[in-house]
C-alpha cells in the first residue's frame, strides 16, 4: 500500500508512526532476548530464573502487541518486525542480570524520547498512550535492579546460586 493511501486513514504523523513501529521491533527484540536468557538458565539448571525470564519474555510480547493494537486502531499500518542479533551465550547469571537491567534502562530512555517527540509534534493522544509504558518501565527497572542486588547480597559461593535461583523465582509471585 502506498504511504499516501495509509496517510489518509490515520491522524498519526509519519515521524511518530515510524518510531512506534521501531518500538514494536525493540519490544520484539526484548521478547526474544529474555527467551534466550531463559533458555540459558534452563541449561544451567537455574529453573527459577528460567521461569522468571520466560515470564518477562511474555510481557515484552504484550508490550509489542499493545503498540500494534494502538497503531491499527488509529488506522495506520503496523509493521511486523524481524528480530535479529539475539545473544545465546552468556558469561554467567550476573552478566545476564546486568544485560537485562541495561536493556530496561535503554527502553525507558526510548519511551522518554517518544513522549518528548509526541509533545514536540503536539500529538497528546499518543503521549497519553505512552504514559502506561513509562509506569511499566519503573516496575521493569525495579525488578531488574533487584535481581542484581540479590545476586550481590547472596554471595555466589557454595549454594549461593541455588539461593539466588529461589529468590528470583519469588519475584514472579509478588
Ligand atoms: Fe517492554
Ligand atoms: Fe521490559
Amino acid at each position: 500500500m502506498k504511504s499516501s493511501l495509509i496517510r489518509q486513514r490515520t491522524s498519526l504523523q509519519d515521524s511518530i508512526l515510524e518510531e512506534l513501529n521501531k518500538q514494536m521491533a525493540i519490544e520484539a527484540h526484548s521478547c526474544a532476548a529474555y527467551l534466550s536468557m531463559s533458555a540459558w538458565c534452563h541449561v544451567q539448571g537455574l529453573v527459577g530464573c528460567a521461569d522468571y525470564f520466560k515470564k518477562q519474555s511474555g510481557e515484552e510480547r504484550e508490550h509489542q502487541l499493545r503498540i500494534f493494537d494502538y497503531v491499527t486502531s488509529m488506522g495506520a499500518l503496523a509493521v511486523s518486525p524481524e528480530v535479529r542479533g539475539v545473544e545465546a551465550n552468556f558469561e554467567g547469571l550476573r552478566n545476564i542480570f546486568e544485560l537485562a537491567l541495561d536493556m530496561e534502562i535503554a527502553i525507558t530512555e526510548r519511551f522518554n524520547f517518544l513522549t518528548e517527540l509526541c509533545h514536540k509534534n503536539k500529538d497528546y493522544q499518543t503521549a497519553k498512550f505512552l504514559q502506561w509504558y513509562l509506569d511499566e518501565q519503573m516496575e521493569e527497572e525495579e525488578n531488574a535492579r533487584r535481581c542484581l542486588e540479590l545476586f550481590d547480597l547472596i554471595t555466589p559461593a557454595n549454594d549461593g546460586l541455588y539461593q539466588i535461583d529461589k529468590a528470583v523465582a519469588k519475584l514472579n509471585a509478588e
